[in-house]
């Protein structure tokens, strides 16, 4: 008889190793090996089966005798757009977050309105019991709603339960942390648990064709046994974000296999649940003082949907050895690459300076698109000339220091004038070609954009620093300071 085994599991990253460790080799955590038993994790020994192999049918790809059947759409917008336009029936979704972001009231808010659209509904809390999701449910507005509710961890029992009667089209699990499968020796909320729970799960999703979302406790320093080790089973992890004091929420695709994961969808947490904001630029634009140095509009775009945001730059004169750059919402490297551009062809010197780059209400922009208005935050702190507070810029900078043409110019210069701007600094191609009409219809943008907008395009580094200070000649209301360009 087979020896019973026991493995060291990290409940951060998954890795087994045959002995206790303090640090874990693979992803380098501490404290995260723990012990589980039987032969579990990656790389665990499979069961040798008795059974001999059932023989199944293959169907060609190209055989269309399968319609398959329509999305699922809650009808709340916002939430729509980030699943790829409803949800596939038979697929898992992760939503993963931070403990008191809102997962628990976005979801309750869906089912809510796939159960009024008709559809048999399951919200299976781990963590609270009924009468509490009854009463969130009745604050929210939605006591009346058929939502079936249960407090319960087991999955065989779940399964089990919702195999019986009409058919489930939405099946949320809040959370997979709390849940455990019999057939797993390991303690509940271990890795193996978590896992093996979740392979259940799945199964059941694709036998019934039943939606399931498995909710997923993220801390800040993975504290928690991940659910990152279940997601590359499920078919999309989306994420809910938000920063503690401030009330908004986004939510994004991180993977997803039946949608784009550049959309972005944003909510309010209100004290009614979680409101959708369908003009986010608003959102982000709002607070916005007088001009002040080192603030620029970027014209960005999350997915297929313009969003304006304020890039805040902070140039000060540093008394360390090597200047501090720190970076919020954007990327450490792209600062880095923007610094030696301005240096080495706009004769902008940064070495002496500390600089602070953050991108205003906690977004993340991961778009090249924005260099241009980094580049013009920092030149703005430095010399310590405000740029119009009506402007928008976006462009890639080259190494070169040339600005380079980015996609969707229309879409960006739309949402600019929409939102009263009046002007745009722009890469110059960006004139050639409009976005949304057919190759042999192309307009420059200049004829195609709104007519309120004024557009100054920008072939190089150079010239957008040379106007910036420019502007501040012309004013005379501040003096730059000692090593701006001339
Ligand atoms: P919750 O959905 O329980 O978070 P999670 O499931 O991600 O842990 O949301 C908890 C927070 O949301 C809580 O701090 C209170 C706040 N909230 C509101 O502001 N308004 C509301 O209507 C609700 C239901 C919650
Ligand atoms: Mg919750």
């Amino acid at each position: 008889m087979a020896k019973t085994r026991t493995s060291y599991v990290c409940q951060a990253c998954g890795a087994v190793t045959q002995r206790w460790q303090g640090r874990c080799d693979a992803c380098g955590e501490w404290n995260m090996i723990i012990e589980e038993a039987g032969d579990s994790g990656i790389g665990a020994r499979a069961v040798p089966s008795r059974r001999k192999g059932r023989i199944f049918a293959l169907t060609g790809l190209g055989e269309k005798e399968h319609v398959p059947p329509p999305r699922l759409l809650t009808g709340m917008s916002e939430l729509d757009r980030v699943t790829g336009g409803g949800f596939v029936p038979g697929s898992v979704l992760l939503l993963g977050g931070e403990p008191g972001i809102g997962k628990s009231t976005l979801l309750i808010q869906a089912c809510a309105a796939l159960a009024n659209a008709g559809h048999r509904v399951a919200y299976i809390s781990g963590e609270e019991a009924v009468a509490q999701v009854r009463l969130r449910a009745e604050r929210l507005g939605l006591g009346g709603s058929a939502v079936e509710l249960a407090s319960e961890t087991g999955v065989e029992d779940i399964v089990a339960t919702l195999g019986e009667g009409r058919k489930p089209a939405l099946v949320v699990i809040d959370s997979i942390q709390t849940m455990w499968s019999d057939a797993i020796e390991a303690a509940p909320g271990t890795v193996s648990q978590v896992r093996g729970s979740a392979q259940t799960l799945i199964r059941f999703a694709k036998t019934l064709g039943a939606v399931v979302i498995l909710v997923g406790h993220v801390t800040k320093d993975g504290q928690i046994a991940g659910p990152r080790v279940v997601e590359h089973m499920v078919d999309a992890v989306i994420s809910f974000e938000g920063e503690s004091g401030r009330a908004f929420r986004i939510l994004r695709a991180v993977k997803n296999r039946f949608g784009p994961t550049d959309e972005i969808g944003v909510f309010e947490m209100t004290g009614r649940g979680l409101a959708e904001v369908a003009n986010p630029s608003a959102l982000f634009l709002s607070g916005r003082d007088a001009a002040t140095p080192g603030a620029a509009v970027f014209a960005g775009m999350e997915g297929t949907r313009p969003l304006l945001v304020e890039i805040q730059a902070l140039v000060a004169p540093s008394s360390l050895g090597t200047p501090r750059r720190a970076v919020v919402g954007w990327d450490t490297s792209r600062l880095a690459m923007i610094v030696a551009v301005l240096e080495a062809h706009a004769n902008v010197r940064l070495g002496q300076y500390d600089l602070y780059l953050n991108v205003a209400g906690g977004l993340r922009i991961n778009e090249p698109a924005a260099d241009l208005a980094a580049a013009a935050a920092l030149v703005s702190s430095l010399s310590g000339v405000s740029l119009p507070v009506d402007r928008v810029f976006f462009g890639e900078i080259a190494l070169s220091g040339a600005v380079r043409p980015v996609a969707h110019a229309l879409a960006r210069l739309r949402e600019a004038a929409k939102l009263g701007f009046s002007s745009a600094v722009l890469p110059p191609s960006a004139q050639e070609k409009a976005e949304g009409t057919k190759p042999r219809e192309k307009k420059p943008v200049q004829e195609a954009a709104p007519s309120g907008l004024t557009l100054t395009p920008c072939g190089h580094i150079g010239a957008i620093v040379g106007a910036i200070l420019k502007e501040s000649r012309n004013s005379e209301k501040s003096t730059p300071k000692s090593s701006a360009p001339r």
